[in-house]
């Protein structure tokens, strides 16, 4: 990577957690994380949720036929955990290739997640299976307890679940999704081998406090809930700090205003729009901009044991206003920082290739 104070050249990035959804809605975000990522993990939590081979194939195909003309970009596949899932399940996933894992979702803990595992210890037998052929678990990791204080849910897991698990079965490989804690930095760089983590853009630049920044905001609320200053300060150091347990997750999740805007509002925040560029404003902000390129580009493909993906993107430091909302099927979506500005833009490298800017998305309301 080259770096210089304007200017940033890396590697292209993978984006090892994103929600696309499907049809209008996932061809109205495709795009933009297309523009930015050479390939995306793309979580299973559909209604009804993407539970077999069968059908992470046909989603995948769906995502390959929505996306832009000329356009490459891989989406690679996690099927969604049960309570029911048939350790079988595990094989022909393997078989596959495309397919790097399985997400569990304790049941109730976030958007979609009513189908997921009720216990733990009932899913024992699939996650042998995985943990013999090579699959990967990917974890949302928050106890569902209502007595249990939201903001102390992931420490909880990690103490009750986590953690033990990782000891019953000592060689499966764990991604500890959009971590939010101190508790879980910690959890992670003391982790045995084979256990890694993934950190989005609000968790890195946002503590608690914007949820009430002069009311509620509904737009910065999403599961993981933000957390406390300290730990967000611990999650920026561990990223500084380089270490390759860490790796680029957006968990960029569209909803559309409607929805978020409600008495019930859905958790989901959509940063796909500048996802790269609010990554660069962390890493900067840490005085570390020279490790965003390993962050975003090489440790997660490492960790899954795929090649690095060749090709460039180049991101300037030239501040722009994102738009109050992109159009979203027959809503509008309302991305991270609408209306503000971020201090970084990415851009195609080299420049003639799809040329310009990336799509910043089109009419403002
Ligand atoms: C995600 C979604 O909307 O699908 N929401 C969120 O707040 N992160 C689900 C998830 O990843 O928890
Ligand atoms: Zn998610």
């Amino acid at each position: 990577m080259s770096t210089s104070p304007t200017t940033i050249t890396l590697r292209r990035p993978d984006d090892m957690h994103l929600h696309v959804r499907d049809g209008e809605a996932m061809r109205a975000v495709l795009p933009f994380t297309a523009a930015r990522f050479a390939r995306a993990l793309i979580m299973p939590n559909l209604k009804p949720p993407v539970t077999s081979t069968r059908q992470a194939l046909e989603y995948r195909r769906r995502i390959l036929e929505a996306l832009p003309g000329g356009v490459r970009f891989d989406p690679l596949m996690t099927l969604y955990l049960t309570d029911r899932t048939d350790p079988a399940e595990a094989d022909r996933a393997k078989a596959d290739g495309g397919i790097l894992g399985f997400k569990l979702y304790p049941a109730g803990a976030t958007t979609h997640s009513d189908a997921g595992v009720t216990d733990i210890r009932r899913v024992d037998a699939v996650l042998a299976r995985m943990e013999e052929i090579g699959l990967v678990l990917q974890v949302h990791g928050e106890v569902t307890d209502p007595d249990v204080d939201v903001f102390e849910r992931e420490a909880r897991f990690i103490d009750t679940v986590l953690s033990p698990l990782a000891v019953r079965f000592p060689r499966l490989r764990i991604v500890f999704e959009h971590i939010t804690s101190r508790a879980a930095v910690d959890f992670v760089l003391r982790a045995r081998e084979g256990i890694a983590a993934t950190v989005t853009p609000q968790h890195l630049l946002m503590n608690r406090n914007a949820l009430f920044a002069g009311g509620l905001r509904p737009h910065h609320y999403c599961l993981p809930v933000l957390k406390s200053e300290a730990d967000r300060e611990a999650l920026l150091g561990a990223l500084a700090g380089g270490s390759p347990r860490f790796f680029l997750g957006t968990d960029s999740a569209p909803h559309g205003r409607a929805v978020k805007e409600a008495a019930c509002g859905c958790a989901g925040i959509f940063s796909a729009h500048g996802a790269l560029e609010l990554y660069a404003e962390g890493f900067e902000a840490a005085g570390r901009l020279e490790r965003l390129e390993a962050f975003a580009s090489e440790h997660g493909a490492d960790f899954y044991g795929l090649p690095r993906n060749s090709g460039q993107i180049r991101l300037i430091k030239k501040p722009w206003e994102v738009p109050a909302s992109y159009p979203y099927g027959t809503d509008r979506l309302v991305p991270l920082r609408s209306g503000e500005r971020i201090a970084w833009q990415a851009v195609q490298e080299p420049p003639g290739a799809t040329a310009g800017a990336m799509p910043a998305g089109t009419a403002n309301r």
